[in-house]
C-alpha cells in the first residue's frame, strides 16, 4: 500500500485528492492548520477516528510556515508522494497579506523540499504551481509561455515553481510542477467568483438576498472541473520521470458569462444596463437589480485573460478535462440550491 502526505487537505483540492488516493488504496496523511474552530467539514465524511478505524486518512497538525513539524512528520511517515497543495490561495487577499502570502506560498516550498533532501527520504513531490503565473502573457498560455505574474500571489507562486525545478536538477527529486488553470466545484470556497456568483444568485432566486455586489465582469478564465484536475495531478506523479504540466479546459470565459449561465439554470432572465462601475444586471422579470459593481472587489493589477494550452498532459499523461463549462455551472448551481434551501451551510 502506498502512502501519500497532502498539505492543504481541508481544502477544495485536497479534500477530492484525499478522496481519490484512498479510492486507489492508499493510506493518506494530511496537513491540517490548528485553528480554534472547526476547519475541517470537506474532509469530515473521510477522516479516521476511532469510530471508523477502517477509512485511511489521517490528520497532522502543522503549518508550511513551521520547518519543524514538517521534517518532523515527513521523516516519520515517510511517504511515496508528497502533494503540496497548501496554500494562501486568494489573489485579491495577497495584496493585503502579501508578507504572509510569499512566506506560506514561496518559502513553505522551500521547507517541504528541504526537508525530503534532508531527511534523505525516496519520494514524489507535486507542488501546485498555478496559471496566474502567466499574467499579462498571451493566450493561449503553455509551458513554453514566459511568466509574467501581476500579484504577490502570482510571485510568491514563482518562488515555488522555481524551487520545485531546481531540487529537481541539483538534488535529484523527483518533483513536478502542475501549472493548474482555475478549477472549482461545489467544495470552492465562497469568496471565489463562480461559488460566489452559484451562492448568491441561489440565494436571490429563494429571496435570501437582494443583490450580489461584484469586482471585474470582463476578466476571463478558463474553468474546469476540481475532480478532473486531481486526476491528472495523480498522474504527473505516476510517470517514469518529473516534469511539468499545464492543465486546463482550451476553452476561456468572462466572469459575465458565468453569471449569464448560472442565470439560465436559475430561470432568471438576466439583462445587463451602463458600462464601467455603472454596469448592473437586471431580472428583467421582477424588474429588480440584482447585481452591482463595487470597486472593492477590483485588483490593483488584474490578470486579465487566461486560456490554457494543455496538449501535453494530453500527449504524455494522456489526461482530458471530461466535465465542460456548462456541466461544471450546472453542478454548482444544483448543489448550492440544494444547500441554501436546506438552510445548510456547505463549504462556504
Ligand atoms: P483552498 O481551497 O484555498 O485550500 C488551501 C488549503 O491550504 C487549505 O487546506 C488551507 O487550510 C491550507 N493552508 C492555508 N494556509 C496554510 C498554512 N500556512 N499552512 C498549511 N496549510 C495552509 O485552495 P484550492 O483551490 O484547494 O487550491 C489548492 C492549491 O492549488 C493551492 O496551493 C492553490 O494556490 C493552488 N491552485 C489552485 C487553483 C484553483 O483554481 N483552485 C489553480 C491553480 C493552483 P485552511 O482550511 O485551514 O484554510
Ligand atoms: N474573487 C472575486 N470576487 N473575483 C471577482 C469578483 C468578485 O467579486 N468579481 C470579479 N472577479 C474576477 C477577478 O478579478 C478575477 O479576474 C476573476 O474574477 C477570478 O477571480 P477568483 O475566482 O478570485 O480566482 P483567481 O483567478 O483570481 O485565482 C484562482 O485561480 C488561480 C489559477 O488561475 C485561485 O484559485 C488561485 O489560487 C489560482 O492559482
Amino acid at each position: 500500500m502506498k502512502t501519500a502526505l497532502i498539505t492543504g487537505l481541508t481544502g477544495q483540492d485536497g479534500s477530492y485528492l484525499a478522496e481519490l488516493l484512498l479510492e486507489k488504496d492508499y493510506k493518506v496523511y494530511g496537513m491540517v492548520r490548528r485553528s480554534s474552530s472547526f476547519n475541517t467539514s470537506r474532509i469530515d465524511h473521510i477522516l479516521s477516528d476511532s469510530h471508523t478505524p477502517e477509512i485511511r486518512l489521517f490528520r497532522e497538525y502543522g503549518d508550511l510556515s513551521d520547518s519543524s513539524n514538517i521534517s518532523r512528520v515527513i521523516e516519520r511517515i515517510k511517504p511515496d508522494e508528497i502533494y503540496n497543495l497548501g496554500a494562501q490561495s486568494h489573489v485579491r487577499v495577497s495584496f493585503d497579506i502579501p508578507e504572509y502570502t510569499a512566506d506560506v506560498n514561496g518559502i513553505g516550498v522551500l521547507r517541504v523540499l528541504d526537508a525530503i533532501r534532508d531527511t534523505r527520504i525516496q519520494t514524489r513531490f507535486y507542488q501546485a504551481s498555478s496559471s496566474e503565473l502567466f499574467g499579462d502573457a498571451p493566450a493561449p498560455q503553455n509551458e513554453n509561455t514566459n511568466f509574467q505574474p501581476r500579484s504577490p500571489y502570482a510571485i510568491s507562486k514563482l518562488f515555488g515553481y522555481w524551487t520545485t525545478v531546481n531540487y529537481r536538477e541539483a538534488y535529484n527529486i523527483f518533483a513536478c510542477n502542475g501549472i493548474l488553470f482555475n478549477h472549482e466545484s461545489p467544495r470552492r470556497g465562497g469568496t471565489f467568483v463562480t461559488r460566489k456568483i452559484t451562492r448568491g444568485m441561489v440565494r436571490i432566486k429563494l429571496g435570501q438576498l437582494d443583490c450580489l455586489y461584484m469586482g471585474n465582469m470582463n476578466a476571463q478564465r478558463d474553468w474546469g472541473y476540481a475532480k478532473d484536475f486531481m486526476e491528472g495531478i495523480w498522474s504527473m506523479l505516476q510517470q517514469n520521470t518529473p516534469d511539468d504540466f499545464v492543465l486546463a479546459t482550451g476553452e476561456t470565459h468572462t466572469v459575465r458569462e458565468f453569471a449569464e449561465t448560472v442565470a439560465g439554470f436559475l430561470d432568471i432572465d438576466l439583462v445587463w444596463k451602463g458600462s464601467g462601475i455603472e454596469e448592473i444586471g437586471i431580472d428583467n422579470k421582477t424588474g429588480k437589480t440584482i447585481i452591482r459593481i463595487d470597486p472593492f472587489f477590483f485588483r490593483p493589477t488584474e490578470v486579465n485573460l487566461l486560456q490554457g494550452d494543455y496538449s501535453k498532459a494530453k500527449r504524455i499523461l494522456g489526461w482530458e478535462p471530461k466535465i465542460s463549462f456548462k456541466e461544471l455551472v450546472r453542478i454548482m448551481v444544483e448543489a448550492d440550491y440544494n444547500d441554501v434551501k436546506k438552510g445548510t451551510n456547505a463549504n462556504v
